[in-house]
């Protein structure tokens, strides 16, 4: 994805998340200076797996495990200041030295107790299928504009007033719920003493460090988190997330123009998970889908619910290639197919009687879609050491073909196994 003319890009979930974008962000940090994480929160979980080590990164980038990388937490991420440390001392003990590699934007918002909270009393009545990370209240109080951001806590005497306002709006819209649960002012003001004063040192305009690396002629690499699909525009809306997670969000969100983006890879999965609530059209069903969860590990990062699988849906991942405009896709997961005798792969649906390949904006009408499938052949043979296209099965690189016919994006990697060394460049 990187040459002289390609310095900045970014890498995007092209389906319902969970495609493998940490592993992706990690193999291609090899050869960048800058990792920057640009929305969501928390609720990522990016799993990178360094010989017989896991690492799982919520918040922190995932290419901090290159110890010659630096790493950006920028203003569009809402930051949950507790886990964010939990994450960078756990980081540490692993042994991965981060001191001086690791900055936040100050413009960031942060996600506090309170924000949690409300995440867990709207889901009794809303059921999102949330991740309970406080995400949506979290950025709805950015839109709102009265967020809590990192410059804020900071600044001690600033911090206190306004957490002592938001405590009490929690609790006046906690009471209005119905909920018994109060948030506790005296845990929020101990933790904005706690944790501003260990973020003051790691903070500052990180708009204008990614924009001075561009300049110097850096490589820069975006990291995206969830997927389009959960998108709060492009997705199953209202079963999303509470931000921008195509590429159009990067520059927004790292804090650079969107002309100094050069190149957006979509992650896509061989085949279809999603964990959470919302309609997933190419669901398997009965003993394929356990089969599949289980040869892929299906099972949230974040949340440890199972995820739940399907096949492969082209009208998902060439929707995908338009909202996000990728110039590149990489296919994860292949190896886990390695078993089947026929792998179906839907290719539009069948919708009230009428067939398309697009994605409808009615959810209610995506809830009554019916894909249309092709079969296409296994190749029923272990592909796990396989490292050039060459070294695949012809049913396997046919399957590939297929893919990129049909989403119209040409496929740059191919994954075959959770480990940094078994990637395919095309
Ligand atoms: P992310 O949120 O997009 O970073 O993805 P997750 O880390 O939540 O989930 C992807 C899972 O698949 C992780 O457990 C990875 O270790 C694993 N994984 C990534 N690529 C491959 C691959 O090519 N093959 C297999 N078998 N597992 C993979
Ligand atoms: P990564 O970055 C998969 C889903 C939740 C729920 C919806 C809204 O690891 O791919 P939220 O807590 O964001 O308000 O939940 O979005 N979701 C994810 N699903 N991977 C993720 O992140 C997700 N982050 C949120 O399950 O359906
Ligand atoms: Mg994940």
């Amino acid at each position: 994805m990187f040459d002289r003319k390609h310095n900045c890009v970014v890498v995007v979930g092209a389906q319902w998340g969970d495609e493998g974008k940490g592993k992706l962000v990690d193999v291609l940090a090899e050869k960048t200076d800058l990792v920057v994480r640009y929305q969501g929160g928390a609720n990522a979980g990016h799993t990178v797996v360094v010989g017989d080590r896991h690492f799982v990164l919520h918040q922190i980038p995932s290419g901090i495990l290159h110890q010659e990388v630096r790493c950006i937490v920028g203003n569009g991420v809402v930051l949950d200041p507790e886990t964010f440390f939990a994450e960078l001392d756990q980081l540490g003990a692993q042994g991965i030295d981060i001191s001086g590699r690791l900055l936040v934007s100050e413009r960031a918002h942060l996600v506090l107790p309170y924000h949690q909270l409300l995440d867990q009393v709207s889901e009794r009545t809303q059921q999102i299928g949330t991740t309970g990370r406080g995400i949506g209240p979290a950025y709805e109080d950015k839109i709102g504009r009265r967020g809590i951001r990192v410059a804020d806590l900071c600044r001690a005497d600033r911090a206190r007033g306004l957490l002592t306002q938001g405590v009490a709006r929690a609790n006046a819209l906690l009471e209005m719920l119905g909920a018994a649960e109060r948030a506790n002012l005296e845990e929020h003001l101990a933790l904005g003493e706690r944790l501003g004063a260990r973020l003051a040192p790691i903070t500052t305009d990180t708009g204008l460090v990614v924009h001075t690396a561009l300049r110097e002629g850096k490589r820069v690499l975006l990291e995206g988190a969830q997927g389009a699909m959960l998108d709060v525009d492009h997705g199953t809306y209202p079963f999303v997330t509470s931000s921008t997670t195509t590429a159009s969000g990067a520059a927004v969100g790292a804090g650079i123009g969107p002309t100094e983006i050069d190149g957006v890879l979509g992650v896509v999965k061989a085949y279809t998970t999603r964990v959470g609530n919302g309609p997933l059209p190419t669901l398997a069903g009965g003993a394929l889908e356990e089969r599949l969860r289980q040869l892929g590990g299906e099972f949230g990062t974040t949340t440890g619910r199972p995820r739940r699988c399907g096949w492969f849906d082209a009208p998902v991942v060439r929707y995908s290639v338009r909202v996000n405009g990728l110039t590149g896709l990489a296919v994860t997961k292949l190896d886990v197919l390695d078993t089947f005798e026929t792998i179906p792969v839907a290719t539009g649906y069948r919708i009230e009687g009428g067939g398309t390949s697009e994605m409808p904006g009615d959810v209610e009408l995506l809830e009554r879609a019916v894909p249309i499938y092709e079969e296409l052949k296994g190749w029923q043979r272990d592909i796990t050491g396989a490292r050039t296209l060459a070294d695949l099965p012809p049913e396997a690189r046919a399957y590939l073909d297929r893919l990129q016919d049909l989403a119209g994006a040409p496929i740059r990697y191919v994954s075959v196994g959770t480990r940094r060394d078994q990637i395919i460049e095309t």
